[in-house]
C-alpha cells in the first residue's frame, strides 16, 4: 500500500507566538519529528503545506512543499496538498495520512498502527486516547478525493466514511496540540530523554499568586492528575477526588468561600484537592457491607491520600511551567464549598490548588535550617533553639531580600525584623484567627459523613 502523508503547516502560529514547524522539540524541529514519525511508521511520501512568506523549512527534510496563501483553513491546505498527490493507477497513493504539525510529538508506531489499519480493511483510522479520537488521520484514497468539493472539511470526510477504526494510543499528544506556550513547555518535558530532575525541580519550589489569564489546556490537566494520582495509596483505597473549576464564575464562588483571596480568581484553574470516601461506601454497599465512615483512621487515610495527590498535583504542573498555591482556606466553609462542587457524602476539599501561568515572581522563601527536620537515629530536642534562631534569621533575610528586589511578597510589604517563631506564635498561640475560622470544622466534617470517632 504506497501511503502519503500531508503535513498541515501553514498556520502562523499566533497563540504559539512562533511558527509552530520550526520549534525545537528535543533537538529536531517538529517538522523534522514529524516527517521522522512519519517515515518511519511507514508512510512513501510526505507532502508539507507551508503559507506563501514562510520561513524556509529545515534544509534536506525529505519532504515536498505546498505553498498555499496566507490565513486559509486547514482544508484549503488538504485541498493544495490533494492535488499533489500521485495519480491514480498502478503508482497511485492508496492511503493519505493526514497530519498537523500541532501533533509533533505522536510516535512512528502510532502512523504504523494507522496504516495496518487501512491495510486491514478499514476506509478510515484514527488514534484514540482516554476515549477521544485524535491525529494524524489515515483514509482511503478514495475516501480523501472527498476533500476536493468545495466548502468539505475533513471532519466530513471522516462521517462520509462511516464506522471509522480507532487505534487505542498511550500517547496523549494525539488530541493534545502544540498550540500555545505552555503546551510547548510540556511537550518539551514531555520528550524522552529530556533532562528534568525532580529534586531540582523541588528545590525551585514556590508558591504563586498571581496569574496570567491563559487557560491549561485540559489536556494538560487531565496529564497532570494523572500522574499526580500515582502517589501511594494507602492499601490502595484510591479516596482522592479532584474537582477542577475553570468557569470563572464558579471560581468566585470558591474564592468567596475561601477567604476572598484573589489568586484563586485570577488563576485559570482552581484545583479543589478532596478527601473521597465516597467510591468506597459504594463499594462496600455493593458486597454487602456499611463503610466504617465513624473511623477517625480511615478520615485520616483518604486525607492523607488526597494530600499525597495534592503535593504531586503541584510539582508536576510546576515541572510543566506552570505556578500554583495550595488553599486550606478551602476548609473555611468546608459544607458550603462541598454544596456547591456537588460534592457526595463522605468527600470534602482538604485543600484547594490555583494552577497556572504565573504572574508573579517571588523569592523562594527557603525553610528552616535541616537539623530542625532531619534527626539521624534519634529526634535531637536540645537542637530547637538553635534551630529556631536560625529559622528566625532566614525569614528576616528572605524578608530582606523580597522587599529590596520585589518590592514586597504578595503584593505586600514585608516586616524585615519579625522573626519566623514571632510569626507563628501571632497566627497559631491560642488567639490564632487561622484556628477561629476553623472552629466549626469538626462539626461540619461530621455533617459530611464523616464520623471521627
Ligand atoms: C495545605 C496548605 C494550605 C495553604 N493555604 C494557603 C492559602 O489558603 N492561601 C495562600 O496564599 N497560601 C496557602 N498556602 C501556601 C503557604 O503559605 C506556602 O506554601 C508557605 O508560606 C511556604 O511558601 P512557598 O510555598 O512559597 O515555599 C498553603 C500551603 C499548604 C501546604
Amino acid at each position: 500500500m504506497y501511503a502519503v502523508a500531508i503535513v498541515p503547516a501553514a498556520g502562523r502560529g499566533e497563540r504559539m507566538g512562533a511558527d509552530k514547524a520550526l520549534l525545537d522539540l528535543g533537538g529536531l524541529t517538529a517538522i523534522e519529528r514529524v516527517v521522522r514519525s512519519c517515515r518511519a511508521g511507514g508512510v512513501d511520501e510526505v507532502i508539507v503545506v507551508r503559507r506563501d512568506g514562510a520561513e524556509a523549512l529545515p534544509a534536506g527534510l525529505p519532504a515536498r512543499v505546498v505553498v498555499v496563501p496566507s490565513g486559509g483553513e486547514m482544508a484549503d491546505s488538504l485541498r493544495a496538498a490533494a492535488a499533489l498527490l500521485p495519480v491514480d493507477g498502478a503508482t497511485g497513493a492508496d492511503a493519505v495520512v493526514v497530519f498537523p504539525v500541532d501533533h509533533a510529538l505522536v510516535e512512528a508506531e502510532t502512523v504504523a498502527a494507522l496504516l495496518h489499519a487501512l491495510a486491514g480493511g478499514a476506509q478510515v483510522a484514527l488514534p484514540l486516547f482516554r476515549d477521544r479520537p485524535g491525529h494524524p488521520i489515515a483514509l482511503r484514497r478514495r475516501i480523501f478525493a472527498g476533500i476536493t468539493a468545495p466548502n468539505t472539511v475533513l471532519r466530513d470526510l471522516v462521517r462520509a466514511a462511516g464506522a471509522a477504526r480507532v487505534v487505542p494510543s498511550a500517547n496523549p499528544w494525539v488530541h493534545a496540540d502544540l498550540d500555545r506556550p505552555e503546551d510547548l513547555r510540556a511537550a518539551r518535558c514531555a520528550l524522552a530523554g529530556q533532562p528534568w530532575s525532580p529534586v531540582a525541580q523541588m528545590f525551585r519550589h514556590r508558591s504563586h499568586r498571581s496569574y496570567r489569564p491563559d487557560a491549561v489546556p485540559t489536556a494538560q490537566l487531565e496529564r497532570l492528575v494523572d500522574a499526580a494520582r500515582h502517589a501511594s495509596t494507602s492499601s490502595f483505597i484510591q479516596a482522592y477526588a479532584v474537582v477542577a473549576v475553570t468557569d470563572p464564575a464558579r471560581r468566585g464562588e470558591c474564592a468567596r468561600l475561601c477567604g476572598g483571596q484573589r489568586h484563586i480568581v485570577e488563576a485559570p484553574v482552581f484545583a479543589a484537592v478532596c478527601a473521597d470516601l465516597h467510591k468506597l461506601a459504594t463499594a462496600c454497599t455493593r458486597h454487602g457491607q456499611r463503610l466504617a465512615a465513624d473511623s477517625f483512621e480511615l478520615f485520616l487515610q483518604t486525607t492523607i491520600d488526597a494530600v499525597l495527590l495534592g503535593q504531586n498535583l503541584q510539582l508536576a504542573a510546576e515541572a510543566e511551567g506552570l505556578g500554583a498555591c495550595m488553599i486550606g482556606a478551602a476548609r473555611n466553609h468546608p459544607g458550603e464549598l462541598a454544596r456547591l462542587l456537588g460534592l457526595p457524602p463522605h468527600c470534602y476539599v482538604v485543600f484547594g490548588m490555583t494552577i497556572g501561568v504565573p504572574a508573579d515572581d517571588p523569592i523562594p522563601r527557603g525553610r528552616m535550617p535541616l537539623d530542625g527536620v532531619l534527626h539521624l537515629d534519634h529526634y535531637r530536642s536540645e537542637l530547637v533553639d538553635a534551630v529556631i534562631e536560625g529559622a528566625d534569621e532566614g525569614m528576616r533575610a528572605w524578608a530582606r531580600r523580597s522587599n529590596a528586589e520585589r518590592g514586597g511578597y504578595n503584593q505586600k510589604p514585608l516586616s524585615e525584623t519579625k522573626g519566623w517563631a514571632d510569626r507563628m506564635a501571632e497566627s497559631w498561640g491560642e488567639h490564632s484567627s487561622y484556628l477561629a475560622a476553623r472552629r466549626t470544622l469538626r462539626d461540619e466534617l461530621r455533617r459530611l459523613g464523616f464520623g471521627l470517632e
